[in-house]
């Protein structure tokens, strides 16, 4: 593969600035921030207030520790824009997540956010390996979702040729790879897989396509999976990771000369990790929750919002902005079986060790008299579907998951093409516990 380390003449000066220099950014903006948030959002000031603290409090970035946390209950709760800080008149987008569990959460951006927020994302195009000229194939999905737009803008703004495809219709998704010839892909890991199917079917060897880079987030994914697709498509996989709470999509990002975790653009993101029980901020290299305080956006800032993705932060590599290793999982994707603590995450490290099996697979949690049984649905690869193979594959997997993970599975191995493709997230765990 093409090495593909920026120039240095291509970065932008703060992604190579000193320490110091970065921190005194971040308090400049944070003080603006805090008072911009409790001066223009009635809903801060009341959360200030009650706890007594007040943005003349911060003379340290540690002090942002005394500040309350912000949470997504807090956004439904003032559904759909009693948490902004600006006039409606100023906000020029907005965007909402699915709702699939509650109200749907919605945000908003003035033109001066939308902006940033593509230029972090041109960023983080860049340190992918994506360069002006570029075509940039985008598969996340456009609409309410801010993987889409949030994608386009950016490559846009990079100077990509952009490709709004959207998700969904794979069939033509591959024709047009074939056709245009895009040198950039962004799309969830998962749906990158049904890609890599339906060129097999299509009869075409990925690894001639014209992709050099694909650029996958908005869903948990291993470095096993990474290896499973450079090596599939002849690309570099880099991890692009945000939400839309704080920006979208353009929060973090991996360098492609490094893969050694996401830098997160600490000039917009202030990033902490806290014990997810205590709420006590932990030292860096430790393991915890992830909270962002925005630094320098109008429209929603938020302060100190805990996302549930479980990381820790790292000193920076290939930038001088701090990195997250890559996320494991969230704190509400984690399955509790028999006192084991399982992430989905887990579950395809193993199945990605298998030959006899395909990287697409989904847990299913039930109950057997009153215990939690977990069992993983996985494809078999085309071509290893007899009898004898399946079983060999189905005790290898379960053998990788007892060594591994410590837990006993149920596997089922099934044929290729029956479980269920996602368009966008992967949807990896059904549970049924409730249904006896
Ligand atoms: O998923 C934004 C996005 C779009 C990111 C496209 C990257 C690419 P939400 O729908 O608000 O926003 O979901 C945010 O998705 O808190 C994580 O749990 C998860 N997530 C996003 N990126 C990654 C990643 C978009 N690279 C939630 N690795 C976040 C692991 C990720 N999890």
């Amino acid at each position: 593969m093409e090495n593909l380390a920026p120039k240095p003449g291509d970065l932008e000066p703060i992604e190579t600035a000193s320490r110091d220099e970065i921190s005194g950014a971040q308090l400049e903006r944070l003080r603006w921030t805090l008072n911009h948030a409790y001066t223009n959002s009635p809903f801060y000031r009341r959360r200030f207030d009650e706890v007594g603290v007040h943005p003349d409090d911060l003379k340290t970035l540690a002090d942002l520790s005394k500040f309350p946390f912000t949470v997504k209950q807090h956004l439904r709760e003032t559904y759909p824009f009693g948490m902004f800080a600006v006039p409606q008149e100023r906000v020029a987008r907005l965007h909402a997540s699915s709702g699939t569990t509650g109200r749907p959460t919605v945000v908003g951006y003035t033109k001066g956010d939308l902006d940033i927020w593509a230029t972090v994302v041109a960023r983080s195009l860049r340190a992918s390996g994506a360069r002006p000229g570029d075509k940039a194939h985008v598969a996340y999905g456009y609409g309410l979702f801010t993987g889409g737009l949030g994608a386009h803008y950016g490559a846009e703004k990079l100077g990509c040729t952009v490709i709004p495809m959207s998700g969904g219709m794979t069939e033509r998704q591959v024709t047009l790879i074939q056709d245009f010839q895009p040198r950039v892909i962004l799309v969830t890991p998962s749906y990158m897989l049904a890609l890599l199917d339906e060129f097999r079917n299509q009869g075409i060897d990925p690894r001639t396509t014209s992709l050099a880079v694909g650029i996958f987030g908005a869903e948990p994914w291993t470095n096993a999976m990474r290896l499973e697709i450079e090596q599939a498509f002849d690309m570099h996989a880099v991890d692009i990771y945000g939400l839309s709470e704080i920006i979208g999509p353009g929060v973090a990002n991996e360098c492609v000369e490094t893969k050694d975790g996401l830098h997160v653009w600490e000039d917009h993101f202030y990033p902490e990790v806290i014990d997810p029980e205590t709420g006590a901020v932990l030292p860096d290299g430790e393991k915890g929750e992830l909270v962002f305080t925005s630094l320098t956006k109008e429209a929603l800032p938020m302060i100190r919002y805990r996302t549930r993705d479980l990381t820790r932060l790292l000193p920076g590599t290939a930038r001088s902005m701090r990195r997250i290793e890559k996320i494991t999982g969230r704190s509400d994707d984690m399955i509790i079986l028999r006192g084991v603590n399982i992430f989905p995450t887990q579950i395809e490290e193993q199945v990605l060790k298998c030959r006899g099996l395909s990287p697409h697979f989904q847990i299913e949690l039930s109950k057997a008299d009153r215990l939690d049984v977990m069992t993983v649905f996985v494809e078999a690869m085309p071509g290893c579907t007899d009898a004898a193979t399946r079983q060999d594959s189905k005790k290898e997997l379960a053998h990788h998951i007892k060594s591994v993970i410590g837990v006993s599975t149920k596997i089922r191995v099934e044929n290729p093409g029956s479980v269920e493709r996602s368009l966008g997230k992967a949807k990896r765990v059904v549970d049924r516990r409730d249904q006896g």
